[in-house]
């Protein structure tokens, strides 16, 4: 029950950490923190040239179970996690059946426990079959277990919907997360409107799309005053309403995907069905606003969006394959090797976006955070170590991820959740 973490460089940006210590873990929380813990006869992990970090969050997963198991289930979408790097999950409503009622969160939870990798966190619909016609009973799926409410997969389409449910939030002390996207103005398209899109031949999706619901989000949120959350974040105007609306006042968070802010829509003249993705790839200035908007500290997390479905779906023409990139084993190395290690973005400002923030914004009492009394909950990171994306050996079920053979500097190199390794990438 006893496990002493040594020598590591540890990094909490909740109390503005960044020294060499040793942490004492028991009974699955953290019971000391000290630059020397003598020890004798407990099992001790060395750290040294390791950054131990609170554990990370991804607070935007898709587990396809209940329904879709053929893409991912609890068990290999958790497995996928603790491999990435993660400790906690929020996983999205958009199964099948949607988790619109209390009897599928408990059943996500349930299951969730039987597998006892990672912490699964439910974010339960917004309206019944998110079909933004009925409110769900949000106050019975708190009840029951949810963490936040979306229907991610589409947006909060209905304005009235939209209010209610920020008006209800509010006393149950819940965020709103939405998907963005006006879906007469997204209509059949299925890459970014713009240049490319006419030269490759494809339906284009405007940013105007994703902007006019941010703008009418952030109306709402200020009228209820309360909070809303952006979900996957993407164009350059969404960024500049983020910051109006900030500088007003108005609680309005947002994520944003490694891959919105590695790739651009130019790479579609591949016609690589991998990179088909809602919001869709971006162009060169819609990427630079979003990282610029990370070191402002204006994005509050990032998040994978890890959206999985099975090769069979994906190798078809790009217009019929469905959107979506698997992200939880790839997302902590693209970020660590193309910002971190570059000095682009600090550590610090890492964990702060992919830990801190998302325990913050989800409310998980005990997360994000290296404190005594918290969670046991540590990522290990090694900035040193390579990999290599390959996905016949993710964990995850689906394949489909569109950095297959990218070498990546910096990974997870171990996972820890409530005290016990559920990953390791030690032989
Ligand atoms: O690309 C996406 N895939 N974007 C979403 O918002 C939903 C997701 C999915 O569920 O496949």
């Amino acid at each position: 029950m006893k496990c002493l973490i040594k020598n590591g460089r540890v990094i909490d940006p909740a109390s503005g950490t960044d020294d060499t210590l040793d942490i004492l873990i028991e009974k699955g929380k953290i019971a000391e923190i000290k630059s020397r813990i003598e020890s004798s006869n407990i099992r001790t992990i060395d750290a040294s040239r390791l950054v131990v970090a609170p554990g990370l969050i991804d607070m935007h997963t898709h587990l396809r179970e209940p329904g879709r198991e053929d893409k991912e289930t609890i068990l290999t979408g958790s497995r996928a996690a603790a491999k990435g790097g993660f400790t906690s999950i929020a996983c999205m409503p958009n199964t099948y059946p949607v988790n619109d009622n209390a009897g599928v969160t408990r059943y996500i939870l349930t299951e969730a426990r039987k597998t006892n990798l990672v912490n699964v966190f439910p974010i339960a619909a917004v309206s019944k079959n998110s079909e933004s016609r009925e409110l769900t009973d949000m106050a019975d799926l708190v009840r029951a277990g949810a963490v936040a409410f979306s229907d991610d997969g589409l947006p909060v389409a209905d304005s009235q919907i939209m209010r209610r449910a920020l008006e209800y939030s509010k006393p149950l002390n819940k965020l709103i997360i939405d998907h963005c996207e006006d879906m007469s103005l997204s209509a059949n398209g299925v890459m970014h409107e713009g240049f490319y899109s006419t030269l490759f031949g494809l339906n284009g999706i405007p940013s105007s799309s994703e902007e006019v619901l941010v703008a009418r989000d952030i109306i709402l949120a200020e009228k209820a005053e309360t909070s809303v959350h952006i979900a996957h974040i993407s164009t350059k105007g969404s960024v500049y309403l983020l910051r109006r609306a900030r500088e007003k006042g108005i609680r309005v968070s947002a994520e944003v995907t490694p891959h919105h802010l590695l790739l651009d829509d130019s790479l579609l003249e591949t016609y690589n069905t991998n990179l088909k993705v809602k919001p869709p790839l971006r162009n060169k200035e819609d990427m630079a606003a979003l990282l610029e908007a990370v070191k402002e500290g204006l994005i509050d997390a990032f998040a994978t969006d890890h959206a999985p479905h099975t090769p069979d779906e994906k190798n078809v023409e790009f217009d019929n394959a469905p959107f979506g990139i698997n992200g939880l084993e790839t997302a902590v190395s693209l970020l660590l090797d193309k910002f971190v290690t570059k000095n682009i973005l600090s550590l610090e400002d890492f964990i702060r976006m992919f830990s801190t923030n998302p325990a913050r914004l989800l409310r998980l009492e005990g997360k994000g955070e290296i404190k005594k009394g918290a969670d046991a909950d540590l990522t290990l990171l090694n900035l040193r170590k390579e990999i290599l994306v390959d996905p016949n050996k993710f964990e995850s079920k689906s394949r489909n991820t569109p950095f297959t053979g990218w070498k990546l500097k910096g990974r997870p190199e171990m996972t820890i959740v409530g005290g016990r390794i559920v990953y390791s990438a030690r032989p």
